[in-house]
This record gives structure tokens, sequence and C-alpha cells, in this order.
């Protein structure tokens, strides 16, 4: 306990970011270490995976340390580790849950394992601590794009999905075929800001009458082919205008299915999370759509959007008071559902 208040140590390490974090109570963050590996994995244009682990391997022990000690506090203040187990790069999951079932081992203290996005959804509850379940949840990263009904703390129904890229995945790539660098996500959100989104229109992807699905893949194609046909005729690209365009024609499907989610199932708050939710453009536009539609609109600052170990010892808090701890056999499991 620290200050009288259940406290976690909670580990994430699914992607390329090797987080620890001391969390009480799952609102109360005393420390929040993130060891990001994107300079790395920039010469590559995405994240390769072996070299990934290689890195949480050789971080992952002192960024637990440092959270601890960013906190004030020793292994003995810790009542339970909470660690990602799913879904994720599987040799990536393994260092976290590797280092916090060593942990739970050596002390006798719970293991409680978690939803990567169960915790990008709870990210939410850290940065806003009057918002409570129900709500309709955007949950929109590099790995997922997802329209999810959170009826209660632990209660998550999935509502719809990507059927092919995830949101972020087609940010990355389209910033590739544009020269851009990586991360894509947000080096398209700043160089849009001086392009005309209606210079260049791209496919708008609804899919059937009614679904929640999302399909970027076509999106993506459409910019590659825009790209190459204009260097074919020898006429010079506006990025900036292609960016715009991109963005757009990915954000309107998005607001759109999110609002509707929203207001079908009579639900007054919508929760963003995920590292496109850190994307200025979103944020405008789903904030625009709030206000007409008398919906409140909440999202995590950007330090909290993108991958964190906080989020998940605030997650682990709430399985922990509802499920129990997990058992020591617990495996990272890399396609885990919701
Ligand atoms: O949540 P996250 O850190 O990792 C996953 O769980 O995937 O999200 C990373 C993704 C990347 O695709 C990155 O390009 C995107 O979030 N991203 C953004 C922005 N900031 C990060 N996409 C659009 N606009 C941004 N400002
Ligand atoms: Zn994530």
């Amino acid at each position: 306990m620290i200050d009288g208040k259940f406290a976690i140590l909670a580990i994430e390490s699914s992607c390329d970011e090797t987080a620890a974090a001391v969390v009480l109570e799952g609102r109360d963050v005393r420390s929040n270490v993130i060891s990001s590996q994107i300079d790395i994995h920039k010469a590559y244009g995405g994240v390769v995976p072996e070299i990934a682990s290689r890195h949480h391997l050789d971080n992952v022990n002192w960024v637990c340390e440092k959270a601890l000690a960013d906190a004030g506090a020793s292994m003995d203040d810790i009542d339970a580790i909470g660690v990602t187990y799913g879904p994720g790069l599987v040799g990536a999951l393994l260092i976290g849950l590797a280092t916090a079932k060593a942990y739970a081992l050596a002390t006798g203290k719970p293991l409680i394992g978690v939803h990567h996005i169960h915790g990008h959804i709870c990210a939410n509850y850290i940065e806003h601590k009057e918002l409570e379940p129900p709500f309709m949840a955007l949950v929109i990263s590099g790995g997922h794009t997802n329209i999810v009904e959170v009826t209660d703390y632990n209660e998550l129904h999935v509502l719809g999905g990507t059927r092919d890229d995830a949101a972020g995945e087609a940010f990355d790539k389209v910033a590739r075929v544009l020269g851009l660098g990586y991360p894509g996500g947000p080096l398209i959100d700043k160089i849009a800001k001086e392009g005309n989104p209606d210079a260049v229109e791209f496919k708008r992807v609804f899919l059937e009458k009614g679904s929640m699905d999302f399909s970027f893949s076509g999106i993506k194609t459409g910019v590659l082919n825009y790209v190459n046909s204009e260097k074919q005729a020898g006429r010079e690209i506006n990025i900036a205008d292609v960016a715009a365009g991109f963005q757009q024609a990915v954000l309107d499907v998005v607001v759109a299915k999110t609002i509707d989610a929203a207001l079908s199932l009579n639900k007054d708050k919508i929760v963003v999370a995920g590292g496109v939710a850190a994307n200025s453009r979103l944020r405008g536009m789903l904030s625009d759509a709030c206000e007409k539609h008398g919906l409140k609109l909440y999202h995590p600052s950007p330090i909290l959007c993108t991958d964190n170990a906080a989020m998940i010892g605030c997650a682990a808090y709430y399985k922990y008071q509802a499920q129990g701890a997990d058992d020591l056999t617990l495996d990272a499991i890399p396609n885990l559902p919701l």
C-alpha cells in the first residue's frame, strides 16, 4: 500500500515501447516510465519484431526499477503486478509477461493479466477522474480500430473492427508512400494542416449499411495509385494536399460510424483511445460532431494515448476487483480477443 491505497506495478511491452508505472487504486498515477524504440525502428520504416524483443529485454529491468523509484516506492509497497498479455507481438509480450511473473513469484504478490485494448480505454479514467461507464469507445491505434460498447469497467462489447489494416497502420503506410518517415501518424497530422483536404479526393469506405466494421486498405492503395499515376504523368505531387485528403477520407468514416454507434445504442458519452486518438483533426471533427448531437467527448492527453503502462495499471485494478488474480501459467496471446 502507498498512502493507504492499493498499489499496482504495471508493465507494458506489446509493441515497441517498454513501459512500467505505479498506479494507486486505478486512477492515481505515481510514476509512468516509457522507453520508446521508435528511433531504432525508424531505419526500417516500421517495427521489426525480433529487434523489439531484444530491446525490451535490455530495458525492462531498469524501466521497472525507475517506475518504483519515481513513485518513491519499493517492491514491499506494491500490492499486485499488472501486465499486458495480449494482443501484440508475441516475443515482445513475453518479455513483459516473464518479468511480471518473476516479480509475482519472487514476492508472492498477485499477477493480473491485462488486455491491451482494455488498457487503452482505461487511459481515459486516469485523465478524467469523474468518468464512469457506460459509454461508447473508439479504440484507434497502429494495431486496432474498434468500436466498443463499454457497459461496465470490465464489460466490453466489440461492435466493429477493421477487416484489413488498422487506421494507424494506414497512416504509417501512406506516410511511407509520401516519403514522410516513421511513425507516419503524427507526420501526416502535421503536414495535413498545410494542405487542402478537398484537393485530392479518396474513396470513403462505409461497407454494408449499418456495419460498424472498417476497411482502410483501399484508401491506402488509392493513395499509392494516385502518387504513381501523377509521377508517370510527370506532374508534381502536393504532399500536404494528398496527406490532408487521405486523412479526411479515413476520419470521415471513423467519425460517422462512432457517432452512429453512440446514438443507436443510446450512449451520451464517447471515449477515444489509442495512438491515433492524438490526431488533432480527429479531435476537432469528433468534438464538432459530439456538440451537434449533444454527446460528451473524452480523450486522454497524447502521452496516455500511445502505449504506456499507467493505462495497464488502471485496467489491472478494475479487473482484479472483479475477477481476482491470474495464475502464473498465464501465457502471452498475440491475437487475444476482447
Ligand atoms: O497505441 P499505439 O502507441 O500503439 C498501438 O497499440 O498500435 O499507436 C501507435 C499508432 C501509430 O500508427 C502512429 O502513427 C499513430 O498511432 N499515431 C497517430 C498520431 N500519433 C500517433 N496517428 C495519427 N495522428 C497522430 N497525431
Ligand atoms: Zn496500443
